[in-house]
């Protein structure tokens, strides 16, 4: 086979076969076939799309370049959660315990990554002691124990993604539904679990502006998912303003701990329960969305979802008596208020600039070498749709530094006071096959 002329077959709006793939991959990730030649590939494929049975080749042959977890020894159904990435999604923190204490195994791998705020990981280390140094063996054994442990990335997971991401993202073809969905599913496939549930933001703090687009990525991950073996659903949801209150690291486990203690923001409240009963159902602790949303109602209600976080964070070294007394969390030392110069109502939060906001305070890593502060971030005090009087806050951040003018702006401008306004759709569709 030679790569040129698999080049020239999908530029020419050709199928390619499942050998043909995986001679790609292979030849790539070994590096036989050179930087050049992958991208010139991926534009074809960037014009040309590929058809169902490619994606789902391309997911396989990314999965199979690397090592892959195996989950088996662990029992039950392990659903994974997934999420396309917004700003504010405090979700996975709040997901995690909430279904494990429905007896549902969490088995969760997990990045720091860049971006507006630290990854789940770096959430978590806000708590004292908390880590994810645990073993391959440690790890099985936490969750057929207890239902819930976090790892950190182990293994050379999808090595062919992670050379051909940094390629498109250099090659101007990282915008393609293709590409993307057999990104993220070769991912969520080598980490092991059983079925997935994906949370695939649309608005503009999201990858995907529009619900059309949004719509696309969704059912085609939900068909590669579905076609090699993991029944996988996706949420399609708002990510026109931030989720939540909370932007940051620190702030964002109180925001979660709030929600596992039924006292959260209503947004992030309605989306946990409406990915946790789809991941409910998936894992079969349920017949109907109904009777799943209930169940997940009452372990928020009786205390088993917030004493399973507090048995998760012991478990992996951290103190869990910041729950009780969130003061324990990292506290920033200025708290700002940035007042409304107006009344009205809040008729637009641009989550991609409050993110950036958050970014400059320190909360987020721009270069992997970057270190982060988990005290500070964005706290807003308003959300779309809610009334406002001229100098009420409509934000505070926890800052440690004194001069805050870049970041005031920021809000100011991300902001948006109108005589009217209407509040978003949270949940804009689900897409099952
Ligand atoms: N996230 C991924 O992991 N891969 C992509 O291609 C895009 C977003
Ligand atoms: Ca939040």
């Amino acid at each position: 086979m030679r790569m040129v002329d698999l080049i020239e077959k999908k530029r020419d709006g050709g199928e390619l076969s499942k050998p043909e793939i995986d001679f790609i991959i292979q030849g790539y990730t070994k590096g036989t076939i050179p930087d050049y030649q992958m991208s010139a590939f991926a534009m074809a494929v960037f014009f040309k799309d590929m058809t169902a049975s490619e994606r789902a080749d391309m997911t396989m042959a990314m999965v199979e370049s690397g090592e892959t977890i195996d989950l088996s020894a662990i029992e039950g159904i392990k659903v994974d959660k997934h999420s396309t990435g917004g700003v504010g999604d405090t979700t996975t923190l709040v997901l995690a315990p909430l279904v494990a204490a429905l007896d549902i195994p969490v088995a969760k791998m997990s990045g720091r990554g860049l971006g507006h705020t630290g990854g789940t990981i770096d959430k978590l280390e806000s708590i004292k002691g908390f880590h994810v140094e645990v073993t391959k063996d440690e790890f099985i054994d936490l969750v057929n124990r207890d239902k819930i442990a976090v790892i950190g990335q182990t293994g050379n997971l999808t090595p062919a993604d992670k050379k051909l991401y940094a390629l498109r993202d250099v090659t101007g073809t990282v915008n393609s539904i293709p590409l993307i969905a057999s990104s993220i599913m070769s991912k969520k496939i080598a980490a092991g679990s059983d079925a997935i549930v994906l949370d695939v933001k649309t608005g503009s703090g999201a990858f995907m502006k529009t619900e059309e687009d949004a719509y696309k990525l969704a059912h085609t991950m939900v068909s590669i998912g579905n076609s090699v073996g993991r029944k996988t659903v996706a949420i399609i949801s708002d990510m026109s303003q931030p989720l939540g209150f909370a932007v940051g690291n620190a702030i964002e486990v109180k925001e979660a701990i709030d929600t596992l203690k039924g006292v959260g923001p209503k947004d992030l409240t309605e989306l946990v329960l409406t990915l946790g009963s789809h991941m409910v159902c998936l894992a079969k602790k349920a017949k109907s969305e109904e009777e799943a949303r209930k169940k997940l109602i009452e372990v928020i209600k009786n205390g088993k979802a917030i004493e399973k976080f507090k048995l998760f964070i012991t478990n992996q070294g951290g103190d869990a008596s910041v729950v009780d007394n969130t003061d324990k969390l990292p506290q920033a030392a200025y708290k700002i208020d940035i007042s409304a110069k107006k009344d009205g109502f809040v008729s637009e939060i641009v989550a991609d600039e409050v993110g950036t906001a958050a970014m400059l305070l320190g909360a987020g890593r721009a270069t992997k070498e970057d270190t982060i502060d988990l005290a500070v971030g964005i706290m807003l005090r308003k959300k779309v749709g809610d009334k406002v009087e001229k100098g009420e806050p409509i934000a505070t951040l926890y800052s440690n530094k004194k001069d805050v003018e870049e970041v005031t702006s920021k809000i100011y401008n991300s902001i948006t006071i109108s005589d009217k306004a209407e509040i978003p759709k949270l949940i804009h569709g689900i897409v099952t096959k």
